[in-house]
């Protein structure tokens, strides 16, 4: 097997991206009929998931064949390797269906289950994220420096919803009135890898979600790890992208936010990933 560094796989993961992304911006501003398909009752799929997952698989098929692909759309492509790419083709699905601009396509290199190169590039605000292990993170170009501790009540908190918000509102309700009443402000982008890049780079505070899978998270945590955020388990456990739950956090506030969560008992029970590690 052909021998790669950090920096060969994180220029051909941030081409890709490219790629994709500009053909995901090209539908959002011609406002092209997203030909809108149900996966469940309110998670979507539209033909621009679709062929951005094609852009991408094929590339890497051709590439880096002896690596495992794990895509939202199509699935797992096994490999030789001990490496995965895991992509996610349109983190934010339902934004671009109704136009707003929090959407991304995200990929992930994952070396022995260890995410080592990532890259989360939003075309609409043009936004490109990028890191890799021990090298930092980068916006647009720029290195993006150490986030700086904060305080909780202080703090703009991202979080999500999962798509079992209808038939069990009530786990999330609780979340959102405990972060509400204890920081400055929530918010909801609707975009997971975004929510972790926003924190990576210091425009919020901390992004708090479970019922995720690893192709949502797996980029945005490495590049929040590249710029000295906390990132844990909602439960304060080791992260792990395949449980699809995380709190990622400045300094300071990750240890308040964490503190709340457990006095509450907001992720006690069942909330467990849909997407188990094999
Ligand atoms: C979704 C987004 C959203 C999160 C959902 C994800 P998709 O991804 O990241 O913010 O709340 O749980 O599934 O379906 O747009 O790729
Ligand atoms: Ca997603
Ligand atoms: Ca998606």
């Amino acid at each position: 097997m052909k021998d790669y560094t950090l920096t060969d796989d994180l220029d051909l993961a941030r081409e890709i991206a490219r790629e994709a992304g500009l053909l995901l911006r090209d539908g959002w501003e011609n406002a092209d009929d997203p030909d809108i398909e149900y996966k469940g009752r309110i998670n979507l799929v539209t033909k621009y998931d679709k062929a951005s997952e094609n852009i991408i698989v094929n590339h890497l098929s051709e590439k880096r064949p002896e690596d495992s692909i794990l895509g939202e759309e199509s699935g797992e492509h096994p490999g030789s390797s001990n490496r995965l790419w895991c992509i996610d083709p349109l983190d934010g699905t339902t934004n671009f269906a109704h136009r707003l601009p929090f959407f991304t396509v995200s990929i992930t290199l994952m070396i022995d289950g260890e995410p080592v190169v990532g890259v989360v590039y939003n075309p609409a605000l043009e936004m490109e994220f990028y890191a890799a292990t021990g090298m930092g993170a980068f916006l647009n170009g720029k290195r993006l420096p150490t986030v700086k501790p904060g305080e909780l009540d202080r703090a703009l908190i991202l979080y999500g919803c999962g798509y079992d918000r209808r038939e069990n509102p009530q786990r999330y309700i609780r979340m959102m009135e405990t972060y509400m009443v204890a920081s400055q402000g929530i918010r909801r982008t609707g975009s997971a890898s975004f929510d972790c890049c926003l924190v990576a780079c210091g425009q919020a505070d901390a992004y708090v979600e479970v019922n995720l899978y690893p192709w949502d998270i797996a980029a945005g945590s490495l590049i929040g790890m590249e710029t000295g955020c906390i990132i844990t388990d909602v439960n304060g456990e080791t992260f792990d992208p395949f449980t699809g739950r995380i709190m990622i956090a400045k300094p300071v506030v990750h240890e308040q936010l964490l503190e709340l969560s457990n006095a509450q008992e907001l992720f006690a029970g069942e909330f467990t990933g849909e997407w188990k590690k094999k």
